[in-house]
């Protein structure tokens, strides 16, 4: 046997990216999905169908137009769990070289990366392979790297020194999706009734969503930087199987090369890039908090046999410590609480405990 095709499980802990430099023409057995679950090929990258998602104009929400763009993010969320968000106000400098400074961290050699290799989730910097590779049967075909970014000052001398400019450019985009995730739960919390300062207001409405913003701009935020490099059988494995993000909302930064597919009316849909946007999603917690409203969707991505692709993924919720339950807000006789309290430590207890994937962490949570 070829040194090539001679992949031993420590092989597969390296990463993805490992094998596909190591020159591998075969995706080994550990990466094959069962049939049921690899990408259909009528919904393949190459394949219809393909959606556009809704799409937020950022820069309209403080014009003439902010009723029609609260509809439309309503509209999305109930529907779709998904939006695309353009004009959003994030220097294109900021976004380019997250993507570069991201890029240039996948192309250090392997010892420099696998400094950072745990399976201990709660460090502040982790790398790693697949889903959840202490527990994952079938491997995915991703490596990522998680930065947590809250406490910024306690966790900062954690991430990755080099490339030299990586904190620099990790701390510029953190910083700036923060501040974007608090615009949009204003606008998400004005979407869902429970309204921010207008003149309309009585003094204690607005102080409620004071405090609720104030919360959240204490609250936690992870970034994951996900490397999927080309994959000699796209067709047999993902990239990430179908997972729900727990947080409040993602912010997901995709480069030029499709990949992320929703799940939509019971289809696979592939969600067309559009340079310079972001895709952001209902996470578990806004589910929660909106009791059922907004749906947090099962999302997934498929891999290519041509071109590495990158993202970040910007998580953001309340503090780590804080309980997320339906908005007593939301909650009267026509509409019961419909979702059982939970936080963080109950989600670290859950994915331990289980593989791939999590969506079930949700249903755990709803009362019947
Ligand atoms: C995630 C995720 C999608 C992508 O990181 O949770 O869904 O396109 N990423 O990388
Ligand atoms: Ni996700």
């Amino acid at each position: 046997m070829s040194p090539a095709l001679a992949k031993s499980v420590e092989d597969y802990h390296k990463g993805v990216k490992y094998l596909h430099e190591s020159g591998i023409q075969r995706v080994p057995k550990k990466y094959i999905f069962p049939i049921s679950e690899r990408p259909n090929s009528s919904y393949t990258i190459n394949g219809k169908p393909k959606m556009s998602l809704p799409i937020i104009d950022f820069s309209q929400l403080h014009g003439p137009n902010r009723v029609q763009v609260l509809d439309s993010l309503s509209y999305a969320c109930e529907n779709y769990g998904f939006f695309q968000l353009v004009n959003h106000g994030i220097p294109e400098e900021v976004i380019r070289s997250m993507v570069d400074v991201g890029g240039k961290f996948f192309d250090l050699p392997l010892v420099e990366r696998e400094k950072y290799m745990t399976t201990d989730m709660t460090t502040p910097v982790r790398y790693g392979t697949s889903f959840n590779q202490t527990n994952d049967g079938v491997f995915c075909w991703r490596d990522f790297l998680k930065l947590v970014c809250e406490p910024l000052h306690d966790v900062l001398p954690h991430w990755p020194s080099s490339p030299s400019d990586f904190r620099e450019m990790a701390i510029a985009y953190s910083k700036e999706t923060k501040i974007l995730f608090i615009k949009l739960v204003e606008a998400i919390l004005e979407s869902l009734g429970i309204n921010v300062t207008t003149k309309n207001k009585t003094q204690q409405q607005n102080d409620d969503v004071e405090e609720i913003l104030k919360e959240f701009e204490d609250g936690s935020q992870l970034m994951a930087i996900n490397f999927y490099p080309p994959c000699p059988n796209p067709n047999l494995t993902l990239g990430m199987p179908p997972h729900s993000d727990y947080g409040f909302l993602t912010l997901l930064l995709q480069d030029e090369v499709e990949g992320l597919q929703v799940k939509f009316n019971g289809d696979w849909v592939t969600i067309q890039p559009i340079p310079g946007s972001f895709v952001v999603n209902v996470g578990d917690h806004l589910e929660i908090f909106s009791n059922g409203k907004y749906k947090s969707v099962l999302h997934r991505v498929l891999v290519n046999s041509l071109k590495s692709r990158i993202s970040v993924a910007s998580l953001h919720s309340l503090p780590f410590n804080s309980i997320i339950k339906p908005s007593p807000k939301l909650i009267s006789e026509k509409n019961p609480i419909l979702y059982r309290d939970t936080d963080f430590a109950a989600f670290l207890e859950y994915i331990k405990s289980c593989d791939s994937t999590n969506k079930s962490f949700l249903e755990t949570r709803k009362l019947t």
